[in-house]
């Protein structure tokens, strides 16, 4: 049997991390979440963590913005995975120093999961963030801690099922936006992120104009051959 890792989740509540911890415990991993003290009593979170407590997740209190907690939640596990959100990006420094100061961190996943924002050429608002996560990608690296990037590109529920029209939940069945060359200016958030990493992917094709080398990556189904993987154009040909 794989060797089974105590798991450090920071962001664990959010919109893609809920489901990362819930696989982690369910593949027998000793999960654990750090959470906010306000997020301990906020009634929109409640259902959320009785599930996790349900499963078997260890509820950690902490904050980013709080050194000593995050030091210690560090120092009870292996692996710490964030998948903290837009705002608290460039913050993972903070994350970084405190797994530094710990010293027992045998793996670090920063919070990636989308463009490999090593090889992107895309226009604001998405270009900052994906200046950001570069950031932290070689604050990581000057670091000398062990890691995992994961680019999962359009992973999320925000394009593939909708056919990429921003807000929309299912595809539209009487009009489809196709996305031109890009040069339209004008776009009030969220759309324009929405819009903007759209224009990277399908303008500028980053998630598809390079070739995975082996020097800097591995493609998910050579790492994970047991796992039965969906194409694009399988999950497409469901809206045919
Ligand atoms: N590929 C895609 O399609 C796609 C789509 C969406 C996101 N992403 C990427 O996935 C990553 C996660 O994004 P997301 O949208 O899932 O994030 P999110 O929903 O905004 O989640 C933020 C998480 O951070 C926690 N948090 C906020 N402030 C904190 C603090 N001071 N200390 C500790 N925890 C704190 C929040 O806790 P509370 O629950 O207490 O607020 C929540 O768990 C990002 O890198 C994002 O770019 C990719």
């Amino acid at each position: 049997m794989a060797s089974k890792s105590k798991i450090l989740f920071i962001g664990g509540t959010g919109y893609i991390g809920k489901f990362i911890v819930e696989a982690s415990v369910k593949a027998g991993h000793p999960t654990f979440v750090l959470v906010r003290e306000s997020t301990l009593s906020a009634p929109s979170k409640s259902q959320l963590l009785d599930h996790f407590k349900k499963l078997g997740v260890n509820l950690v209190i902490g904050d980013v913005l709080n050194h000593e907690s995050l030091v210690k939640a560090i120092k009870q596990v292996d692996v710490v995975i964030s998948t903290v959100g837009h705002t608290l990006l460039g913050d993972q420094v903070k994350i970084i120093a405190a797994i530094k100061e710990a010293g027992n961190i045998k793996r670090f996943f920063p919070s990636e999961f989308g463009n490999d924002v090593d090889r992107v050429h895309a226009v604001e608002p998405a270009k900052s963030a994906f200046a950001t996560k570069a950031k932290i990608r070689r604050a990581v690296e000057a670091e000398g801690i062990p890691y995992t990037y994961v680019a999962s590109n359009f992973f999320a529920a925000y394009f593939l099922p909708n056919l990429s029209q921003p807000g929309a939940t299912a595809p539209p069945r009487d009009k489809v936006v196709i996305l031109g060359d890009g040069n339209p200016k004008e776009a009030a958030p969220p759309v324009n992120v929405i819009l903007s990493i759209q224009h990277s992917a399908f303008v500028k094709g980053d998630q598809t104009n390079f070739q995975i080398e082996p020097s800097f990556g591995v493609e998910a189904s050579q790492l994970y051959p047991q796992v039965k993987y969906t194409t694009v154009d399988e999950y497409l040909s469901q809206f045919v």
